[in-house]
This record gives C-alpha cells, structure tokens and sequence, in this order.
C-alpha cells in the first residue's frame, strides 16, 4: 500500500510538473476519470473505472453502485458559476464516490481545477488542517456550511505558485494517511 501511495504522489507531482493537468476537461466525469486513471494507472487495477461495488465510510452509504452512473451524468450537469455552486458540486461528487479507492485525493485536483478555471483561485490545501476537514466532509452530506466555512477561508489567487501546488498535493496525500517521511 505504501509503494502504490508513494508512485500515485510521484504521478500526481508529474501532473503538474508537465502540465498534463491543463489537457484535462473541467468538472466532468471524464475530467475526474483522467485524474484517476493519471493518479493510479498501473497501481490499481481499476484505475479509472466506476465501481460496481457499494462502498461506505465511517457508517456513511456512498452512491449505490447501481445508480452510479445516472447519478455522475446528474452532477456534472451541475452549476459552476461561483464558490458555493462549486462547493455543492464538489459535496455530491463526494458522496457519488465512484471509485473503489482514491477518491479523496482524485476529488481536490478535480475541485481546485473547476476553482481555477472558473473563479482563478485554488484551495491552499496546505493550511486546511486534516481533522477539520475530514470532519467538515463526512458532515457534508448533511450539511456544508462547515465545509463551506473552511475552504473559502483557504482560497488563495496565488494560482501558478509552486508551492501552493506541491504542498497541497502533499497535503492531499496526508489526509489519506500518507506522508513523504514513511519512505523513511
Ligand atoms: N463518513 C464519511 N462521509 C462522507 N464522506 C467521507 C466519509 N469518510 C470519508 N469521506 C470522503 O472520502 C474520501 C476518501 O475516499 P477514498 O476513496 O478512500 O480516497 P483516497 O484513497 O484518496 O483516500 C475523503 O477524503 C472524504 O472526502
Ligand atoms: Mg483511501
């Protein structure tokens, strides 16, 4: 588990570092299935693929699988226009969870893509701290203000720097339990 999480970080560094990220479609399902199949294309043998199993976390029931993609054409019909349209969007993609593994990290470069390219903002993934954010998305489902609160507190239009891009892919990888150091 550890060599796949460090290979998916290395792709999703590559992402950016070629600007392959640039040629992928924003705020579809085939934009969120390109960063999937880019982020584990050879590490998981369903990278890119919608699951057809239910899957759930901490006693919360994602999309069942049968609706899934009925469901995925839905969402991405949704607005983008501005932050909260956004927000909402990025919720329900949260609870389609189409895939078996790697939502998490596959969802924030799909979110801070529709940022950038609709309002020139990203996530500063690096100061949004891994417990209130975790929290704030298993309450989403119910209700976002917690998410909402958070992420607008974060947003920065500081869009082409470096280490606002690296460190929040790093961060992203933290959040799902993995860090640089556990190479180690
Ligand atoms: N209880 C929950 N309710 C709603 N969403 C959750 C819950 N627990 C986790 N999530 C969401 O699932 C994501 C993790 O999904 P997962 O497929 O394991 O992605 P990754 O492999 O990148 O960690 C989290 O980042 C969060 O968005
Ligand atoms: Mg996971």
């Amino acid at each position: 588990m550890k060599n796949i999480d460090k290979h998916s970080l290395e792709n999703a560094y590559r992402l950016f570092e070629s600007d392959d990220i640039s040629k992928f479609e924003v705020g579809s399902t085939n934009g969120l299935v390109q960063i999937h199949t880019y982020l584990f294309q050879g590490l998981f043998d369903f990278a890119g693929e919608l699951r057809t199993k239910n899957s759930s976390k901490g006693g919360f029931r994602f999309a069942n699988a049968l609706y899934l993609k009925e469901i995925l054409i839905k969402i991405e019909e949704m607005p983008e226009n501005n932050f909260e349209e956004i927000v909402d969007k990025y919720v329900e993609m949260n609870i389609a969870h189409p895939f078996l593994e790697g939502n998490g990290r596959t969802m924030r470069i799909w979110l801070d893509l529709i940022l950038k390219t609709k309002l020139n903002k990203l996530v500063n993934w690096q100061f949004v701290d891994k417990s209130l954010y975790l929290q704030a998305m298993e309450r989403s489902p119910i209700n976002d203000l917690e998410l909402t609160t958070l992420l607008k507190a974060n947003l920065t239009d500081d869009i082409n720097n470096r280490d606002v891009i690296f460190k929040g892919i790093e961060q992203s990888y933290y959040y799902e339990g993995y860090t640089k150091e556990d190479d180690a």
